[in-house]
């Protein structure tokens, strides 16, 4: 007598999510407040609380040293508001530091500021021509920067980082006024070369940027209005843990259906400012 195997209710077998460690730069936000409206998120008129800021920023930082990543930090400037979004400060990869150019007056301060402190690390700092808002736009997905555009780096600056950093540049094009720098509307789940996957909101996007990560990424995690509305897609992964906002709910689910370990915080003082987990975090690679 043959006895038939019945392998329906075996577990899909899933790649293998490894933390593969991070360096990164962050900015205590010692002067956090909202006095100026550059984006949707923003009311000047509402008070901001900096030492409810300054703990829930705390609670990231510990978070990441928890996790074995190496936190270095930039000293905030008194009347930057803004600083503690280090993402915005400049683009690292190989050690060459990209600088960031701002679009608004508000924040073109910290573009020097930041590459100052870059050179001193011992970077190789490229000053910008072109606008642009370091990794709020540019993220790092295997060995291709998707690139995104439309409300605050000009895409001029993808062809000025192409040809710096030697990388593929794939243009995105932002629509969302919410969702207005890529790294609030995209995650980089795993950015391992061949293992690449990423999570997004397709409605922030124009039609045929959303048909180009369809066909790049056909396993990407869709996350819905609700959680993208937290900024839970502004998140910062090394491979395997997931650092996201505590109230996106749904997304938590998805990322442990597919096997990573995912890590709420609150920053709800800094999501009045339009900023998120990722938006205070810059990656240096070098
Ligand atoms: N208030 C800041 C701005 O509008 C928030 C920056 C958020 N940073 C980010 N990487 N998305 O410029």
């Amino acid at each position: 007598m043959s006895t038939v195997i019945q392998t329906e209710d075996q577990p899909e077998i899933r790649p293998e999510r490894r933390p593969t460690g991070r360096s990164v730069l962050m900015c205590r936000p010692e002067h956090f407040t909202v006095v100026y409206r550059i984006n949707p998120w923003m009311n000047p008129a509402e008070p901001t609380d900096t030492s409810l800021a300054l703990t829930q920023w705390q609670a990231l930082y510990d978070t990441y040293v928890g996790l074995g990543f190496e936190v270095q930090l930039i000293d905030p400037i008194e009347g930057l508001p803004d600083m503690v979004y280090a993402a915005n400060g400049g683009f690292v990869i190989d050690g060459i530091a990209y600088g960031a150019k701002f679009t608004h007056p508000e924040r073109q301060p910290e573009g020097p500021a930041y590459m100052d402190w870059f050179r001193e690390a011992g970077f190789d700092v490229r000053v910008p021509e072109e606008i642009n808002e370091g990794e709020g736009d540019f993220l790092l997905v295997g060995d291709t920067i998707l690139a995104g555009t439309g409300f605050r780096s000009d895409s001029l600056s993808h062809e000025e980082l192409g040809r710096i950093s030697g990388r593929e540049i794939v243009t995105l094009r932002l629509v969302d006024p919410s969702f207005y720098h890529l790294d609030t509307a995209v995650a980089v789940l795993d950015p391992t070369p061949g293992q690449e996957h990423i999570a997004y909101l397709p409605s922030a996007f124009d039609e045929a940027s959303v048909a180009v990560l369809r066909e790049r990424y056909p396993d990407a995690i869709i996350v819905n209005e609700t959680d993208a509305a937290v900024l839970g897609l502004n998140s910062f992964s090394d491979g395997h843990n997931v650092v996201i906002a505590s109230r996106a709910a749904d997304f938590e689910r998805q990322l442990r259906e597919h096997g990573y370990n995912p890590i709420g915080v609150d920053l709800s003082e800094l999501l009045r400012g339009g900023g998120g987990v990722k938006c205070c975090t810059l990656e240096l690679r070098r």
